[in-house]
């Protein structure tokens, strides 16, 4: 499974990078406003984040509530560099917007997805992403890592050729915030984990580890002392 970060903080994204094991960036509107963006810099954060990361993919949302309005802010967002991915939450306008950017070879995440049937419109109308939500699933009560499992058999039935410029309809498990979380979805072989840099860095740990390296480094230091 690949990990990409849930963020649009520079910072994190670049920490995240050095590890040498990320795999693409997510964003949305809230994680945008959680840096304190402007409005006017949005495409220019967009840019560095997409420069920033080679050729990973790196998703940035429309705001458009219309198809039309969907599909030239998608055209003019992926147009802003090779490797942004447009996003766009799971509705009929989404639907017909991603019909017609896919066939002119715009990628597209879907996002905000609860349930396979949705997942299955989305890969259907050309989707390259689908995003299961976990947490916010859970949240309510309901079984985050359930819904996602029926979403990665429902995709996985099923041969994407044809529907996108990559011919594959990868799931992008969203709204992650436990180590716990990332295992489940590796699991049951979902694709991605977009995975925010505090859950990120949780995974990184474990307490073990930590004693693990300070009873090391407390027996070398006997063995230098030795000397
Ligand atoms: O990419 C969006 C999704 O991951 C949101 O996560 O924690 O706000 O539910 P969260």
């Amino acid at each position: 499974m690949k990990f990409f970060i849930d963020t649009a903080d520079l910072d994190e994204i670049k920490e995240a990078l050095s590890w040498g094991c990320l795999a693409g960036v997510t964003t949305n509107p809230s994680l945008y406003a959680r840096t304190g963006g402007k409005l006017a810099d949005f495409e220019d954060h967009m840019v560095k984040i997409a420069e920033m990361c080679g050729d990973l993919p790196v998703s940035a949302e429309s705001q458009a509530k219309t198809t039309e309005g969907m599909i030239e802010e998608g055209r003019h967002l992926a147009s802003l560099a090779p490797n942004i991915v447009v996003k766009l939450p799971i509705c009929a306008e989404s639907l017909a917007a991603t019909h017609t950017l896919a066939a002119e070879g715009v990628r597209i995440n879907m996002t905000l997805i609860f349930s396979a049937p949705q997942a299955l419109l989305a890969a259907n109308a050309g989707a390259r992403y689908v995003s299961p939500f976990v947490g916010r699933f859970d949240d309510i009560g309901e079984d985050g890592i359930s819904e996602l499992a029926n979403v990665v058999t429902a995709i996985g039935n099923y041969d994407w050729t044809g529907k996108n410029v990559d011919n594959v309809c990868e799931i992008i498990t969203a709204s992650v915030r436990t180590p716990n979380h990332v295992t489940q979805a590796a699991l049951m072989g979902a694709d991605i984990a977009t995975v925010p840099f505090g859950a990120l860095k949780k995974c990184l740990k474990h307490p073990l580890t930590d004693q693990g390296m300070a009873s090391f480094d407390a027996d070398w230091a006997k063995v230098v002392a030795a000397q």
